[in-house]
């Protein structure tokens, strides 16, 4: 791996990452309500780390389901094509549920996903939460409800995501120059 952790230049430091988790839970919270279930499905690897500090703050009954899909290989530029690695899910069928994904750049992976939950598990209501909206690198028709940070067209790394697999750990959002 050629990056180093000290080159990583500081975006959205731990406690701004924190604060704004805690805003779209509220937000969330205000949408759905408290009293109707809601199925929350974290998109693996990238989402989970967001996925498991939202969930906290969230105040309806939340079944929290995973799927894996991978659209990026090693590369820094979105491939545009999403694997699917693992897509079980249960019932849908009438349920509120939350998307949550780490970034979107070219909406290519949730618009697949989406399409997916839409039509074949014919849900009450789905909405998508992400953490970073790469507006600007949008190719694929779609939005968020729910984002928590515009971000221009750079490649960021922590909070679930990754550069070949490194750096998810990390309670902060950088980048590399
Ligand atoms: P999309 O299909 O182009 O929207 O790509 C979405 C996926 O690519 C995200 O869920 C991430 O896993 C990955 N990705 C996109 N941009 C970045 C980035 O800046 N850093 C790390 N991963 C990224
Ligand atoms: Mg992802």
């Amino acid at each position: 791996m050629d990056k180093k952790i000290e080159d990583l230049k500081m975006l959205f430091d731990e406690e701004t990452v924190q604060k704004r988790t805690k805003e779209l839970a509220a937000q969330i919270n205000d949408v759905f309500g408290k009293n109707e279930d809601l199925t929350v499905i974290c998109v693996l690897k990238g989402s989970s780390i967001f996925c498991c500090d939202l969930i906290k703050h969230l105040k309806m009954p939340v079944q929290l389901e995973f799927i894996k899909v991978s659209s990026y290989g090693n590369a820094q530029v979105s491939s545009g094509h999403v694997k699917a690695l693992d897509l079980t899910l249960p019932a849908l069928k009438d349920k509120n549920v939350l998307v949550v994904e780490d970034i979107i750049d070219t909406g290519c992976t949730l618009k697949f996903l989406i399409d997916l939950i839409q039509n074949t598990h014919h849900p009450k209501a789905c909405k998508i939460v992400t953490f970073l909206n790469k507006k600007i690198a949008r190719t694929a028709q779609i939005e968020p409800d729910f984002y928590g940070f515009e971000i221009d067209n750079k490649f960021v790394v922590g909070y679930g995501l990754d550069y070949e697999g490194y750096f998810r750990n990390l309670p902060y959002i950088g980048y590399f120059e």
